[in-house]
């Protein structure tokens, strides 16, 4: 991806902005995306423990409002949410401005140093912009900053049973680009990283999305119990669901670092 189109992403976050705290994305439904986020925390929740995420500090690459935040708290000595997109950065720096292990930074990926290694580098809803050689620089550059042990996570899109791509429909001049698990794979072997899973990161639930079902649940004023607490046997049920046989999922990829 040239500079250029970097320039334009970043711009496009800066200027749309997320839709709510709870949000990866500019354009939804808040109490919707207030459920998927409750959803997406408990999964990660689950990856994090299976998969023994080591003490140490977490690294959140494109954080957004910090919505991954609370969880990385438990299990990590120092947060640093890094953002580029300046409106976003203010945004979120004034949510975490009082805690003392959270560090707010604002500036790009590739321009971003630090003396420390971290335990996680976080990446979510940034790397479907990144053509191959683009990708390929981030891990270098997430690998070298992870400590032995250190886990790599991405939650971006996968495409089943096929690779696709298609030119962003918000971003001029970008291309979305969502590959296969086994393309995941064969660059985590790349990188001398031990893959561990691909898991569905929360569920289509196309009845849902669906623009009518919304309406007819706000004209029933019963939107607003998408923001219901949900009891944990059926968030295990949810949060346990495998990779669809077809279509762009949204999943969190995870990768450790060996030596
Ligand atoms: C789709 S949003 C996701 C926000 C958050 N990670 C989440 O999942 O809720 C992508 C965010 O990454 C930021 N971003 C994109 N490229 C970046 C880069 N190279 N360095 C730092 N931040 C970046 C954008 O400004 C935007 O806020």
């Amino acid at each position: 991806m040239d500079r250029d189109t970097t320039q334009k992403v970043i711009q496009y976050w800066d200027k749309a902005s997320l839709c709510s705290r709870e949000s990866s994305t500019s354009h939804a439904d808040p109490d919707l995306v207030y459920l998927d986020n409750l959803v997406e925390l408990f999964v990660l929740r689950q990856c994090l423990d299976a998969w023994r995420l080591p003490r140490g500090r977490v690294l959140d690459v494109g954080a957004g409002f910090g919505r991954f935040t609370p969880l990385f708290l438990q299990f990590a000595t120092q947060v640093v949410l890094l953002e580029a997109a300046d409106s976003i950065y203010q945004n979120m720096a004034d949510i975490w401005k009082s805690h003392e292990d959270i560090k707010c930074h604002h500036g790009e990926f590739d321009a971003y140093v630090d003396d420390d290694l971290f335990s996680l580098v976080f990446a979510s809803g940034i790397l479907y912009f990144y053509d191959d050689n683009t990708l390929n620089a981030f891990l270098t550059k997430a690998t070298a900053m992870l400590s032995v042990g250190g886990l790599l996570i991405v939650r971006d899109f996968v495409s089943v049973p096929r690779e696709y791509e298609k030119k962003s429909s918000y971003v001029e001049g970008a291309t979305c680009y969502y590959r296969t698990p086994d393309y995941w794979k064969r660059l985590a072997a790349e990188h001398g990283l031990e893959f561990l899973k691909i898991t569905r990161s929360k569920p289509q639930w196309n009845w849902l999305r669906n623009g009518r079902t919304l309406r007819i649940l706000e004209l029933l004023r019963l939107k607003h119990c998408l923001r219901g607490q949900i009891p944990a046997s059926i968030m295990k049920k949810l949060g346990s669901f495998r990779l669809g046989a077809s279509g762009v999922q949204t999943v969190f990829i995870g990768m450790r670092k060996m030596s």
